[in-house]
């Protein structure tokens, strides 16, 4: 039976609660007096003064379901896992219980509450590094293995893959334990038995079953105990039901089954994908008062949006917003009291960056076809031509590229930068390169 991102969410809080963990409402993915972080990006960054001793939480067990936005994979965006905007299942310690209780509880909510077999659950283990003296997490392997984790369900890896954090440049981090999920042969990959490989196609990753926030990471990338050991842990809640109900994708579940079904048929299935992610992503920025804008965050915001855009002119379409946000407002607005209310603003921001990007929208458009009629079947966009259109008709490279690629067609980007940083520079007065 297929399970929903709503039902898993109200299981996990569910399960949490009864382990005496108190649920704390989310908070905006404005980080407030945070200058590390651009956007919340994890269940633990709005958090971080009770890891550093800097504020007492109401209770030294929390958890919730926290708003995050990554940008940094934002060119994955499409594929198989890769969001912008996403949903985090989190629960801590604070100087409470640490590593056995920790595995116990993973444990216990993945295979007890949400009935995920064992057999395709594998547990990874920090390494440990000399250098930032963190020895192998015995620890958590004894924990694993208390739980009936075979040796070779158990994958030790090093600082890559298990040291996590800080949310920011600096703050609170530590060694984690992570826990994967086997999507069996028919992804075509060996298993981890056969291969020694942990090959991240085949084991997904559905729950960090503690981050162990030991470190504090300080501005010159040193690090500093912290004043006691706390736990952090975080799962993507469209990732995790993924998992549950065996698909391979989070396009599979809700709320982006429901936009893929309202998207223009002249997409292609990657188009749909990317337009259903920037537009929950989008939305939920504005809603928090990030509106489109020239810097920051207020720059990630304006470019979703001129994704979109470029992806629709493309295809001398249009984003069907209306539709779209009615879905996104039906399943978020039910959680974020303070989406629900948003609604009209959202339509209205985003009508008004529409209209504003329009125009450079379609008359890039145009110098872009006029110089690539004359391409004589060349596979690239020169990059004299590229920067023509980009200085000419301020349209974003970004953008343009988008469209090379939707047509077929290649631009060297590196070129291109090239010769906008000798514009630049010609611009502010330094002597014309020979
Ligand atoms: N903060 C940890 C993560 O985001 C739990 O994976």
């Amino acid at each position: 039976m297929t399970t929903t991102t709503q039902i898993i969410r109200e299981q996990f809080l569910e399960f949490f609660q009864s382990r005496d963990h108190m649920i704390i409402p989310g908070a905006s993915l404005v980080p407030s007096n945070d200058p590390t972080l651009l956007l919340i990006n994890s269940g633990m960054a709005p958090i971080k003064p009770y890891f550093t001793a800097e504020a007492v939480p109401i209770s030294p067990r929390l958890c919730n379901v926290q708003k995050c936005i990554r940008t940094n994979d934002i060119e994955d965006v499409g594929d198989r896992s890769h969001l912008t905007f996403f949903e985090m299942l989190g629960s801590w310690s604070i100087g409470d219980y640490f590593k056995d209780v920790a595995v116990e509880l993973a444990g216990d909510l993945l295979m007890g509450k949400l009935n995920i077999p064992q057999s395709k659950l594998y547990a990874t283990v920090y390494k440990g590094n000399d250098t930032i003296g963190l020895a192998y997490d015995e620890e958590s392997h004894r924990a694993w293995e208390r739980l009936g984790f075979k040796s070779n369900q158990i994958v030790p890896l090093g600082d890559e893959d298990n040291l996590w954090g800080p949310a920011g440049d600096t703050g609170p981090c530590g060694p984690c334990t992570e826990v994967f999920i086997d999507l069996g042969d028919k992804t075509g990959i060996g298993s981890y038995e056969e291969t020694g490989i942990f090959n991240t196609r085949r084991y997904i990753e559905i729950w960090n079953a503690g981050v162990f926030m030991q470190l504090n990471k300080n501005a010159d990338g040193s690090y500093a105990p912290l004043p006691f050991t706390s736990v952090d842990t975080g799962a993507g809640l469209e990732r995790l039901t993924m998992a549950i109900n065996g698909n391979e994708n989070v396009y599979q579940e809700e709320p982006y089954t429901l936009l893929l079904t309202q998207m223009p048929s002249v997409f292609s299935q990657h188009e749909c994908r990317v337009v259903a992610d920037h537009v929950r992503a989008a939305s939920h920025l504005i809603s928090d008062g990030v509106s489109p804008g020239r810097n920051g965050r207020e720059y990630i915001t304006r470019r979703l949006i001129r994704r979109m855009e470029t992806i629709a002119a493309c295809h001398r379409t249009k984003i069907p917003y209306p539709e779209l946000l009615n879905v996104v407002q039906a399943k978020d607005g039910r959680n974020h009291e303070e989406f629900k209310k948003s609604d009209a603003l959202i339509r209205e921001v985003v009508a008004a960056e529409v209209a504003v990007f329009s125009r450079t929208l379609s008359s890039g458009l145009k110098a872009f076809d006029k110089v690539t009629r004359k391409l004589n079947g060349s596979a690239e966009l020169p990059s004299q031509h590229a920067f023509n259109i980009v200085t000419a008709h301020g349209f974003p490279l970004e953008a343009l590229e988008q469209i090379a690629t939707t047509r077929g067609l290649r631009i060297d980007r590196p070129g291109v930068e090239l010769l906008m940083d000798r514009h630049k520079a010609l611009s502010r007065g330094a002597p014309k390169p020979k």
